[in-house]
């Protein structure tokens, strides 16, 4: 499909913009344009635009703001040491985005233009990276129900939208370690619901227990299964990896209650790589304090594209607080961290096909 291409009439100054991208944060500063593709029911995707970015005009019955139609998804673009620009195994957002829409009951986008969307908004913006260590172009793509429409159906109109925000650290903070909070009162999905999805309403529904997280002086919130409230499941956007003394690790399955991290996949593999043997299998949160009070487990770590790999520290449970470790970044952590960095940065070897190299 053709892209019209339509450069911003006024992008931010270059010196405001050189300003922002030496502290941008995350999700608060972004880019001059944005990517815009429709589809309709009988006619299919059409309208593919490369623009500048401005505020959408939407009928007050819009789908979307009744129902809630709509998914997201997350990655980054890494400026290389040679000036080039990549990124970090996109076709598995592409095609993660398709898996979310089946969920709900959405049309899917070919995996081809979801990729060629994010090549065409870096190109435009391609002054919009952080000057800051670590900083990336963070890519949010992203559809929704745009038809007015109150009956509660499938949408016949959707709109597809990337837009780029430059990022620095995802925790404020800076802390070394994250603490955690062990959600009680609320779980975040449950099975058969929309747990693998990356759809907005998921997130709506971990924003009370993420505040009590905050309220209670922690950065994030675990939470639990639904069914049992005893098996770890993820953060409110990360998974979890634990590491015992002994080389072994351990992920929560896909079992269809928590996002299948791209992330995820690739420590696994890393790990697996190091000589380590990863198990996918249910671990509780008896176990976890268990493990971590009597010293059989050395690290815990968080993952996911915002967020990279981070060390958890300290967790405040139902039977009272533990700490992981010595309460800082394990060996385990900063080792997978550096190696995927650098893979994304190419300054290790991508021996597996990770990076697509988009300029
Ligand atoms: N879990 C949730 C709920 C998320 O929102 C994310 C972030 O996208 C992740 C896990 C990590 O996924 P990924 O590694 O693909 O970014
Ligand atoms: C990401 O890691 O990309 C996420 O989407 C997590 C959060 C910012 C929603």
């Amino acid at each position: 499909m053709d892209f019209s291409s339509i450069p911003h009439p006024a992008p931010v100054p270059g010196e405001t913009r050189q300003q922002a991208l030496a502290d941008p944060g995350f999700g608060t500063l972004f880019s001059d344009h944005m990517v815009s593709i429709d589809w309709e029911e009988g006619k299919g995707w059409h309208n593919a635009t490369v623009g500048p970015r401005e505020p959408l005009s939407l009928d007050p019955a819009t789908a979307v703001f009744h129902y809630a139609q709509e998914i997201f998804e997350g990655l980054k673009a890494y400026k290389q040491a040679d000036g080039g620009i990549a990124l970090f195994r996109p076709e598995e957002n592409a095609r993660r985005f398709n898996a979310s829409a089946d969920r709900l009951a959405m049309p899917n986008l070919p995996e081809e233009l979801f990729l060629e969307s994010i090549r065409q908004l870096v190109k435009a913006d391609r002054d919009w990276f952080p000057s800051v260590d670590g900083g990336s172009l963070y890519l949010r793509p992203f559809m929704f129900a745009s038809e007015a429409f109150l009956g509660v159906r499938p949408a016949k109109k959707y709109k597809f939208l990337v837009i780029a925000s430059p990022a620095g650290n995802y925790f404020k903070s800076g802390a070394p370690a994250v603490s955690i909070w062990v959600s009680r009162n609320y779980t975040r999905a449950a099975p058969g619901g929309t747990g693998a999805a990356k759809c907005g309403g998921n997130y709506a529904a971990s924003l009370v227990p993420q505040a009590e997280a905050i309220a209670k002086g922690h950065d994030q919130v675990v939470f639990l299964d639904a069914v049992e409230k005893k098996w770890i499941e993820e953060l409110g956007g990360m998974n979890l990896f634990f590491v015992f003394d002994d080389g072994s690790v351990v992920t929560p399955p896909l079992t269809g209650t928590i996002l299948p991290g791209i992330t995820r996949d690739s420590l696994i593999q890393l790990l697996r790589e190091e000589g380590l043997q990863v198990r996918e299998e249910p671990y509780s949160i008896d176990q976890w304090r268990a493990d971590a009070t009597r010293g059989d487990l050395v690290e815990t770590m968080a993952c996911g594209t915002a967020a990279v790999v981070t060390p958890v520290g300290k967790v405040e449970g139902p039977d009272g607080a533990f700490t992981i470790g010595t309460g800082g970044p394990g060996q385990i952590t900063s080792k997978l961290r550096e190696r995927l960095v650098g893979i994304q940065r190419s300054e290790i070897a991508d021996t597996h096909g990770w990076v697509m190299r988009i300029d």
